[in-house]
């Protein structure tokens, strides 16, 4: 009533204004309350523009950019990416307080994840999340434990195969070409052979070409999400015919990639034989129809059990194919530490014995490097995203619910309050007496678990 006398008797430009101001001092408010209702501060951070906030200051290099703030901010701080509040933890300490309690366990509601529609464990939260990573850890547990089990090979068995196959292919290439190659279609193949084997008892021929094309698919859909990422911050940035473009494709990629994957589990289901457990997809099977017959609640299901390959296939094979690639890079350009590894595989494992895990126990050198790879690679600069289930605190300072927290894992790992030296390469770092040694602030993996 009040609303129609005005709009009826005054300039409609005095109307959009005062809507506008209205709008504003709601937002302020908001803001203000869900700041001040926990009677700590909100953690410190830069201020942006309008509607965008810092989203146009990021630039290409993001964990630079938020490594750079955190100089000025501290270790915890906030920023907003278009009107998404975001808090960056720089440090291990922190992060492991935050991702050890169960209200920081959330996962971001974002155009993006809905493209995976609530499947999956990488982008789930809640039930569905424990429930389904559960699952997948106590399978892949009885997988790769050291004994024979369910009919299978063990994974460690698995992944000598894998090696042998690598080094007989890189051999007969090098000597076929007699020239430089590149490593990483190979390295790509032997992973997602280790990958493959464990989860639908399959491996593949780095010449195969649906295999070839799974492969391009989970390498381009990393590099779609970076370019198509704004829009989980700014909606409006979907009509950015670029961001547009990388939208409609992370959509299109991941319906054929579930396609694939659909007809692996269609050919487990005709032969499954529930006595004979040969990889995950068996497993899950079983556990579906045991749980339907049951009649329990669960979500079990055959959309999930795709996503779940999914994300197993993207996060196993793009991480360990880097990080081996940036192993040979960083043991190409410091010859005395393949010198020192060399001395410790002549020692332990000898010229004709085939490598096993156990022998690392006796070559803590190795095993150094390993983790310095992990390090100084900084294959994964940022964790997984991760969202607060409702309001919080940390560190003395207010977390409402809903906010972003981002794990800076590169400002830990090269943090020289905490590495002499960051840049350089040196797996002496990881050992003292002689032995191996994993300060608690080194997080490669974060922290993923409550
Ligand atoms: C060098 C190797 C690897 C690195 C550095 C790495 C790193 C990470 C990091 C930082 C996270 C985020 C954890 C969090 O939510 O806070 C993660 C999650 C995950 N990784 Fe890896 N990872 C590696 C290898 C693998 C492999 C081989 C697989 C599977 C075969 C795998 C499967 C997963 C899955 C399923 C998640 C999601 C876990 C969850 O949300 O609960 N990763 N990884």
């Amino acid at each position: 009533m009040i609303f129609d006398l005005i709009v009826d008797n005054v300039c409609p430009l005095v109307v959009v204004r005062i809507s506008l101001i209205t709008l504003i001092v709601c937002l302020v408010s908001k803001l203000y309350w869900s700041h001040i209702g926990s009677r700590l501060p909100l953690p410190p951070g830069p201020y942006g523009m309008p509607l965008l906030g810092y989203l146009p200051f990021v630039g290409y290099d993001f964990h630079l950019r938020l490594t750079e703030l955190g100089k000025k901010y501290g270790s915890i701080y906030q920023i907003y990416l278009g009107t998404k509040r975001v808090v960056v933890i720089n440090d291990a300490r922190l992060i492991k307080e935050a991702f050890r309690q169960p209200v920081f366990s959330g996962r971001p509601d974002t155009e993006l994840t809905r493209i995976l529609q609530g499947y999956g464990i990488v982008n789930t939260d809640g039930a569905l999340w424990k429930e389904q990573r559960g699952f997948l850890h106590s399978v892949l547990r009885k997988l790769g434990a050291k004994s024979m089990i369910l009919g299978r090979d063990c994974l460690e068995l698995k992944i000598r195969s894998q090696v042998k196959i690598f080094l007989n292919d890189l051999k007969s290439t090098i000597y076929n070409q007699q020239s430089s190659i590149y490593i990483r279609p190979y390295l790509a193949c032997a992973a997602s052979n280790v990958i493959g084997s464990l989860l639908m008892s399959m491996t593949f021929k780095s010449s195969d070409r649906k295999f070839r094309r799974i492969i391009e698919l989970m390498e381009e859909g990393f590099r779609l999400f970076a370019i198509a990422m704004p829009v989980n911050f700014f909606p409006l940035f979907r009509f950015v015919p670029l961001v547009n473009y990388a939208y409609r494709k992370m959509q299109s990629n991941r319906d054929e990639t579930s396609g694939y994957f659909h007809e692996i589990v269609e050919e487990h289901r005709q032969t499954l034989d529930p006595e004979h457990i040969r990889d995950f997809v068996d497993a899950y099977l079983v556990q579906h129809d045991r749980i339907k017959e049951s009649g329990q609640d669960s979500f079990f299901s055959e959309k999930q059990l795709i996503q779940v390959m999914n994300d197993i296939f993207s996060a196993g094979l793009e991480n360990v194919t880097s990080t081996i690639e940036w192993a040979v890079l960083f043991l190409m350009l410091n010859p005395k530490v393949q010198q020192h590894i060399q001395t410790e595989i002549d020692q332990v494992i000898g010229p004709s014995k085939e490598a096993q895990l156990a022998d690392l126990e006796q070559m803590p050198y190795t095993e150094a490097t390993f983790w310095e790879v992990l390090r100084r690679s900084n294959i994964v600069a940022l964790g997984n995203t991760h969202s607060t289930l409702e309001d919080s605190s940390l560190a003395g300072y207010s977390i409402p619910a809903t906010t972003h927290i981002l794990p800076n894992l590169y400002a830990i790992n090269m943090d020289p309050e905490l590495w002499e030296n960051p840049e350089e390469f040196n797996p002496e770092r990881f050992l003292r007496n002689g032995r191996v040694y994993r300060p608690e602030y080194f997080i490669p993996f974060s922290v993923g678990k409550f």
